[in-house]
């Protein structure tokens, strides 16, 4: 048996002091697309930008259904559009942010693990790690790569 361990390391920024410029306005642009959100079942509205090496932002918001399931995350509308809009273009950043009420989550929203792993596959397509913005009201956290998100992804099919 072998005792095997992995550690992943990520960015605070208080209050979004320090936070790049550009990435900064990606949160904005998530910011300003949870405006947008359809959740009249949880009440909970996500916004999620992403910035593809064409220099585009592809902004979303989640979208709910009566029938819950069918529903879909901020991020993996804004990451299936970014995709199904400019095929030819890679994921560098994304940012995620929601609110309640109006109001901006005081603590980040990690994308749930179906979201990270749509994400996990856009990284291997690119070829590259994808930064991974998640903004709270107190605080921002920012990570490198998805896979600090989702160290063991599905990639088990075999190749083609
Ligand atoms: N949601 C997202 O859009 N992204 C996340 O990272 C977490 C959850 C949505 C799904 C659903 O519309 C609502 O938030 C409550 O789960």
């Amino acid at each position: 048996m072998n005792q095997k361990s992995i550690s992943i390391s990520y960015k605070e920024y208080t209050l979004n002091e320090g936070l790049d410029s550009r990435d900064m306005e990606l949160l904005e642009r998530a910011q300003l697309a949870a405006k947008g959100s359809y959740a009249p079942y949880s009440n909970f509205n996500v916004g999620a930008a992403v910035r593809l090496s064409n220099g585009e932002i592809v902004a979303a918001s989640n979208q709910e259904n009566a029938a819950y399931p069918s529903g879909l995350c901020a991020e993996r509308v804004a990451i299936f559009y970014a995709h199904a809009r400019f095929p030819e273009a890679s994921v560098e950043a994304i940012a995620v942010t929601a609110s309640v009420d109006g109001h901006i989550c005081e603590t980040p929203t990690y994308p749930c693990g179906a979201c990270r792993q749509v994400l996990a596959e856009s990284e291997m397509r690119a070829g590259k790690p994808i930064k991974v913005i998640i903004g709270g009201e107190k605080f921002t956290q920012e990570m490198e790569s998805i896979r600090s998100l989702l160290p063991f992804t599905f990639d088990n099919l075999p190749k083609r």
